[in-house]
């Protein structure tokens, strides 16, 4: 049985992730800070507790299934606050860098250790991420932490890459979450449907690409 770990599981597109992956056949290793009801329904395994920022509940979360091989990591967990110009909030600025750049690296690093040659790893990004894409500014501390996710996510695809690890750098699309208001224009099923098959179409050779999840390829 193939095994994946999804972070932010309890809801929005991880959730969809979490439930999608299960039906496939994967064995669903679903961190989350707090469970939800829906994502009980699953049957999947929960480990509840998980900060993406504590790097020591990563690594005991991860040691606890040691022996196991994970196919799949999705770091799918993220914030989102709008700060403009008119009002840097630098503690949000600064938590955002936290859970959406380091978090990402934080739960690789625990993970890293069970993965081997074939195994994937999804950094689900946004495309406001995008230096060539932004056409509109503001967002100052969203904007920073994912384009540092999408440089990292690059760098760890080549150094992944001999260990035959490959990285996908995934824009799920402006989906119906908490995130947005659930003002998107796809659910979160279609997202998470979407960036499973970018997932499944990626080789070595295509590591470190930075993909919407309709397969458009976005600039960096
Ligand atoms: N929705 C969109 O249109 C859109 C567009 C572009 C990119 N994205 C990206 O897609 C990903 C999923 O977002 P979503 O739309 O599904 O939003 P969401 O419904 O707001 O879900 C966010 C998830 O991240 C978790 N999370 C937040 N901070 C965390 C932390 N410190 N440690 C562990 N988990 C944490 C949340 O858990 P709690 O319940 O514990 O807070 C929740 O499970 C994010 O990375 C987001 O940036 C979304």
């Amino acid at each position: 049985m193939p095994v994946a770990v999804v972070t932010g599981s309890n809801r929005g597109i991880g959730l969809s992730f979490c439930k999608l992956l299960s039906q496939m056949g994967y064995e669903v290793l679903a961190l989350c800070r707090k469970s939800s009801p829906e994502l009980e329904k699953l049957g999947v395994t929960i480990e509840e507790g998980i900060d993406v920022t504590d790097e020591k509940k990563l690594g005991d979360v991860a040691r606890k299934h040691q022996g196991k091989t994970v196919d799949l990591l999705l770091n799918n967990a993220g914030i989102m606050d709008r700060i403009s110009i008119d009002g840097f909030d630098w503690k949000s600025m600064q938590h955002q860098f936290e859970i959406n750049t380091l978090g990402p690296l934080k739960v690789t690093e625990a993970f890293l250790p069970l993965m081997s040659k074939g195994s994937k790893i999804g950094m689900i990004t946004s495309r406001m991420g995008s230096i060539g894409d932004n056409t509109s500014g503001g967002s100052y501390g969203y904007r920073i932490s994912k384009a540092g996710l999408n440089i990292a996510s690059r760098s760890l695809a080549h150094d992944l890459k001999e260990k035959g690890i490959a990285v996908a750098v995934l824009h799920p699309g402006y989906v119906q979450t908490r995130m947005v208001d659930f003002g998107g224009d796809i659910d979160s099923d279609t997202a998470a449907k979407r960036l499973l098959k970018r997932i499944d179409e990626l080789t070595l050779d295509t590591s470190g690409s930075f993909w919407h999840s309709n397969g458009e390829i976005l600039p960096w």
